[in-house]
């Protein structure tokens, strides 16, 4: 019988210290501990976070492997989240995942963070999911830092095919959040007001860039010249109209994100389409797909919420890949801040 493939994958590369166990790419556990710490500040502070994440990285992990009945000496590898992101906060899990590894006489693999977020679809919660994804797809990436349409011709084989040129989409929608004064961060806010509001009540503005990439300031800073005029004539401007005024912006980011998505599975004739990052937890997002699937016979893929923000379950699938593909680290492979993808 051949011995179990056992990953403890480590994510901590921005707000969030999360740590998962898979067994056979079969998901045992996945716990993590976010960081209220940043509200207050209306963003994240990266001083603070990496503090947190010094505080939480022993318990979590040691969660983790309890909640998968999983003994440390059990582990085959140790997958962990090298970058990109916020370099305090990636050196506290890169160089707790290294020492562990060290420790235990085990491989240790790194993991893209954003290659970690597309193949959050391939996480198993049974044995008997077969709900993955067929290669070739293409896989929307949204987040507070990203905006992506990614090309995954295999698990190790990925094309960053169109992306921002400015602000992310997720950053687009907090940065609208925070000038209406409606918290941090603004994305769930926003999506909770728009249920209740008139789409179709404003109309903001839309880019005009070629090919599939991105561009969010425009619309930023159309939709913050507007409010100010508008809050020139009527003071309760925003609390009379903050549910069309989030549906309306809603729409507009969610028209741009499909358009491209469109044009570029039109042209490359694929119709498996996937999404990811913290942004596809957004109701008109995931309602677009569903739309999208039945007028352009889109096989679409939706991750659960707890795979769509920061997690260690997607490291720990990534990592499960790769050590098939014996695609080991080494010690010197230090954390890095940027790159988009591997
Ligand atoms: O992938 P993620 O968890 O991490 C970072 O990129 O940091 O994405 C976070 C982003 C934030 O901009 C947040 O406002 C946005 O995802 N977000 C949402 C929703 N939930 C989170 N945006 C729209 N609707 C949501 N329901």
């Amino acid at each position: 019988m051949e011995k179990d493939v056992i990953i403890l994958g480590i994510e901590s590369s921005c707000d969030d210290t999360s740590a998962a166990v898979i067994r056979n790419g079969v998901l045992l556990s996945n716990v993590t501990a976010s960081q209220a710490v940043h509200e207050a500040y209306g963003g994240v502070v990266p001083e603070l976070a990496s503090r947190a994440h010094q505080q939480n990285i022993v318990p979590v992990v040691d969660h983790a492997l309890k909640q998968a009945g999983v003994d440390r000496s059990d582990l085959s590898a140790i997958a962990f989240t090298r970058g990109p992101g916020l370099m305090g906060s990636l050196l506290v899990g890169v160089s707790f995942a290294k020492g562990m590894a060290a420790s235990l006489g085990i491989p240790m693999i790194d993991v893209n963070h954003l290659q970690g977020h597309v193949l959050a679809h391939f996480i198993k919660e049974r044995d008997d999911d077969h709900h993955q994804p067929q290669f070739p797809f293409l896989c929307l990436l949204v987040s507070g830092g990203n905006s992506q349409i990614v090309l995954v011709r295999a698990y190790n084989n990925m094309e960053i095919i169109g992306q921002t040129i400015d602000d992310a989409a997720g950053e687009a929608i907090d940065k609208c959040s925070k000038v209406m004064g409606l918290g941090y961060p603004g994305g769930p806010i926003i999506d909770r007001l728009a249920r209740q509001g008139n789409p179709l009540a404003y109309e903001f503005s839309k880019p005009n860039i070629p090919d599939y990439d991105y561009s969010f300031s425009g619309l930023k800073t159309s939709f913050l010249y507007r409010l100010r005029d508008w809050l020139r004539e009527d003071a309760d401007f925003i609390e009379h109209h903050k549910e069309d005024l989030a549906a309306s912006l809603e729409k507009t980011i969610v028209d741009i994100l499909m358009k491209k998505l469109w044009k570029a599975a039109r042209d490359l004739k694929i119709r498996h389409v996937a999404v990811a990052g913290g942004v596809s937890a957004n109701t008109g997002l995931r309602n677009a797909f569903h739309e999208y699937a039945e007028r352009y016979h889109w096989k679409v893929y939706i991750p659960k919420f707890s795979f769509t923000t920061d997690n260690a379950a997607m490291i720990a699938i990534t990592g499960y890949f790769k050590y098939t593909d014996k695609d080991f680290c080494t010690m010197e492979k230090p954390a890095y801040s940027r790159v988009t993808m591997v």
